[in-house]
Order: C-alpha cells, then sequence, then structure tokens
C-alpha cells in the first residue's frame, strides 16, 4: 500500500534545479522584459463579464515573441484564455512547422497571485517538454517563477499517444 501512494516530492526538487538552470539561461533582463510585456498587453484584454484581465507573453525556442490577452463572450464559456490565445496566435505563425516544441518562457500578468489554469496548463504543456512560467502583477512585477512540470506534474500528453 505504502508503495502505491505518489506524491510529487522528489519531481519538484529536479524542477527547482531545472528552473535555476534555465532562469540563469534565459536572463534575468529578458524574463522581465517578457513580463512588462505581457502587463502592457494586458490592457487589451476584452473581459467585461469577469472584469478580470490577462495578458501573456511567450518567449518561443526561435527567439520570437508572441503576445495575447483573454477575450470574452456573452455566452461565457466560449471566451479564449490569454494563454491559449497567445499559443495559438504562434502556432499560426509558424512555431510549429519545425518542431511542435516551441515553447521557452510563459509570462501572464493579471492581479491575483495565481497561475495559469487547469486548461492552460495543459495547452503549454502540448508545446514544450518544459518550459518557465513567470506569473507577475499587474505592473509587470515578477511574483513566481516556475515551471509547467512544477505546476502539472505526472501529467498526460504527447508522448502518450507516441507523438514526439
Ligand atoms: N483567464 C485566463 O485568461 N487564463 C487563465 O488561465 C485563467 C482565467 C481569464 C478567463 C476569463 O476571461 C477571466 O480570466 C476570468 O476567469
Ligand atoms: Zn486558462
Amino acid at each position: 500500500m505504502q508503495s502505491l501512494i505518489w506524491v510529487p516530492e522528489e519531481e519538484f526538487i529536479d524542477q527547482k534545479k531545472w528552473i535555476e538552470k534555465e532562469v540563469g539561461d534565459v536572463g534575468m533582463k529578458s524574463i522581465e522584459d517578457l513580463c512588462k510585456q505581457a502587463s502592457k498587453v494586458r490592457e487589451n484584454s476584452y473581459s467585461p463579464y469577469s472584469k478580470y484581465k490577462v495578458g501573456v507573453t511567450v518567449l518561443c525556442e526561435s527567439g520570437k515573441k508572441y503576445s495575447g490577452c483573454n477575450a470574452e463572450v456573452a455566452s461565457y464559456s466560449e471566451s479564449d484564455h490569454a494563454e491559449e490565445a497567445t499559443i495559438t496566435k504562434a502556432v499560426t505563425e509558424g512555431e510549429t512547422i519545425k518542431s511542435r516544441k516551441f515553447l521557452k518562457v510563459v509570462a501572464v500578468s493579471h492581479t491575483s497571485d495565481s497561475a495559469p489554469c487547469g486548461r492552460c496548463r495543459q495547452i503549454i504543456l502540448e508545446h514544450c517538454d518544459n518550459c518557465l512560467v513567470i506569473t507577475a502583477d499587474e505592473n509587470g512585477k515578477i511574483r513566481r517563477i516556475t515551471s509547467v512540470k512544477a505546476l502539472l506534474p505526472y501529467s498526460f500528453g504527447p508522448g502518450d499517444l507516441g507523438i514526439d
């Protein structure tokens, strides 16, 4: 029984090391710039129902950046989340042509100290083996630096369907 119980303690320790190394590679200045850009695009949010604005800027392996915001619909469930909208934009611009794994950093700006929802975490994981996820306030000030694997441990992804 005991041996069947799984909690992601070791994965979290590995993630801490991975995040530290990745932050060193990307650089704090770039991460800060991404957060500022996310807070800028947040201003374009169309969110008359929730009044909750979200802005996202992603850095791709190609070096290109894309930004997006949430866009709501009166019938609610059709609303676009900022993360999904931004990733779809990157796909539209051809980021998956070389590889589906194009995401390096996802920076999210909003008012609460929270991270992308479950659906957005899954969408992020579709386009990387792992990537940095940075949360920032509405002014672009960094709140937390984490990774999609830390946010979605023991996950299901393309590899489970035989897709590299
Ligand atoms: N929202 C996002 O854009 N991303 C998330 O992952 C969490 C929620 C948006 C959707 C909706 O427009 C508003 O925030 C309130 O839920
Ligand atoms: Zn979401």
